[in-house]
């Protein structure tokens, strides 16, 4: 599966979820989820994000990610359609620690 990570949190570009084929990403407040049981595993939305937000879980250290992206994709509202990125995206582009305000 591939998953969204925290370089997303802040910017929300959404540039991701057009292309995804099976529609699996959700929608928080300042971040999007994917869910690792609907994703097909295609790749196509990984060179979209322009915050390079989207791993595959074959990389090290993706576990926490993975449930992160189910927990929140179980309950936050699916997203289809691209809509204007936050406000504060450039700015909080490559900002590290951003999960700690992810819900503040
Ligand atoms: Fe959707 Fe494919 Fe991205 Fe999975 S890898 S979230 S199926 S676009
Ligand atoms: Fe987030 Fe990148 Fe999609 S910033 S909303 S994963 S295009």
């Amino acid at each position: 599966t591939y998953i969204v990570t925290d370089n997303c949190i802040g910017c929300k570009y959404t540039d991701c979820v057009e292309v995804c084929p099976v529609d699996c990403f959700y929608e928080g407040e300042n971040f999007l989820a994917i869910h690792p049981d609907e994703c097909i595993d295609c790749g196509v939305c990984e060179p979209e994000c322009p915050a390079d937000a989207i791993r595959p879980d074959t990389e090290p250290d993706m576990e926490s990610w993975v449930e992160l992206n189910r927990k929140y994709a179980e309950i936050w509202p699916v997203i289809i359609t691209k809509k204007d990125q936050l406000p504060e995206a450039e700015e909080n582009d490559g900002k590290t620690g951003k999960l700690e305000t992810m819900f503040s």
